[in-house]
């Protein structure tokens, strides 16, 4: 009895085996067949009832039924885990790697990057200042009093203070331009010369730095205008320096920066915090100096402003008036960036094209 329902399982079983087709099928089938629970355990329980004789008899083939189902679902397991990874991991290691898009730096940061590399291996430092700056560090110390004409060349946005804000609660904008009603003593910098003053408060001559940073005008923007851009201030002081001064590092700079022979031109001009003042311009890039349509024919391109330090900005900042001597510039960033790379509008640099953006 025992030994037919046996035989009857394993013949099941054998069958139910072949046709099986996934690794989650077999092992089902392994739990039905051999499981606790299974009809096969089951008859092994009843084996206690029987005859000695039968009891031998019947455990045998019991025993040989049992190994050999179990090496039959072992069998079909490897059969099924190698023909199921084979399909679901199959590799062509000949096509090319799927690209993992990466970011990279802003041009301007990369720009800002060069330009201090270039700087820090002439012996300069980078010096930093607030972008919220008060009126003394934007404009007073920089030799331009209130009511300077100068002051109306760079258009200001002026921040309303907390405790004026208070007083005079007739103001909602945030910003706005010399404004009765609000607080004049704070401002967004309009360019990066409160630098100046904010580094020669705490240090002493001899040093030679470099400001890049952001600043602030409110102005309307075109091709060549932004309200928030960026400028490079530089500022050389100690006991004999020189216009010579100005005019080799500035060459030396250039001609690093833009990986080609540059010549510097000075022009007179005007600013309250420098005498005397310059416009300083560099040699075309593209005709070096012999005029094309790049710059207009004229040989030069415009660079920024620099001059020798005004003995005022010096008594501002705590020095002695007359004991030192100093060279400062200061340039737009983008500018230049849009030169090195041949681009024609500022507006690009903040506009979030990305088109633009993977270019660099
Ligand atoms: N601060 C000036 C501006 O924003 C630029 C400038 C001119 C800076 C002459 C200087 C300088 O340091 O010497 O227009």
């Amino acid at each position: 009895m025992l030994k037919e329902q046996i035989e009857k399982i394993e013949k099941e079983a054998l069958g139910r085996i072949q046709a099986v087709k996934t690794v989650e099928e077999i092992l089902q089938l392994e739990i039905e067949y051999l499981g606790r629970k299974s009809d096969f355990v089951g008859i092994l329980r009843q084996l206690k009832d029987v005859s000695a004789e039968e009891k031998r008899e019947v455990g045998k083939l019991a025993n040989a039924v049992k190994i050999q189902l179990q090496e039959k679902f072992e069998q079909a397991k490897q059969k099924m885990a190698v023909s199921f990874d084979a399909q679901a991991e199959k590799i062509d290691v000949t096509i090319p790697a799927r690209e993992i898009p990466l970011g990279h730096l802003h041009p301007l940061t990369q720009i800002q990057n060069d330009l201090e590399d270039i700087f820090i291996s002439m012996g300069f430092e980078i010096a930093d200042g607030p972008e919220v700056e008060d009126e003394f560090h934007n404009f007073d110390a920089l030799n331009m009093p209130k009511n300077h004409p100068a002051r109306d060349m760079q258009d200001t946005f002026w921040l309303k203070s907390q405790t004026n804000a208070d007083k005079k609660r007739t103001c909602t904008d945030e910003t706005q331009t010399g404004a009765d009603n609000v607080d004049e003593q704070i401002l967004m910098r309009t360019h990066t010369s409160n630098v100046q003053i904010r580094y020669m408060e705490t240090h002493q001559p001899p040093f030679r730095i470099i400001a890049p940073g952001r600043i602030f005008r409110n102005e309307s923007t075109d091709s060549t205008h932004e309200h928030t851009f960026h400028q490079f201030e530089a500022l050389v002081v100690g006991d004999d320096i020189s216009v010579g001064n100005f005019k080799f590092v500035a060459q030396e700079f250039f001609s690093k920066f833009f990986e080609k022979d540059v010549a510097v031109r000075l022009r007179p001009s005007f600013f309250p915090f420098t005498e005397p003042s310059f416009e300083f311009d560099i040699s075309c890039l593209v005709c070096d100096g012999k005029g094309c349509s790049a710059c207009r024919g004229a040989g030069w391109l415009e660079i920024g402003g620099a001059g020798m330090v005004n003995q005022n900005v010096f008594v501002a900042a705590g020095y002695p008036r007359n004991k030192y001597q100093g060279f400062a510039w200061g340039f737009g960033l983008e500018r230049l960036a849009m030169m090195k790379y041949k681009i024609d509008d500022i507006r690009h640099f903040h506009g979030g094209d990305l088109r633009f953006l993977k270019q660099f």
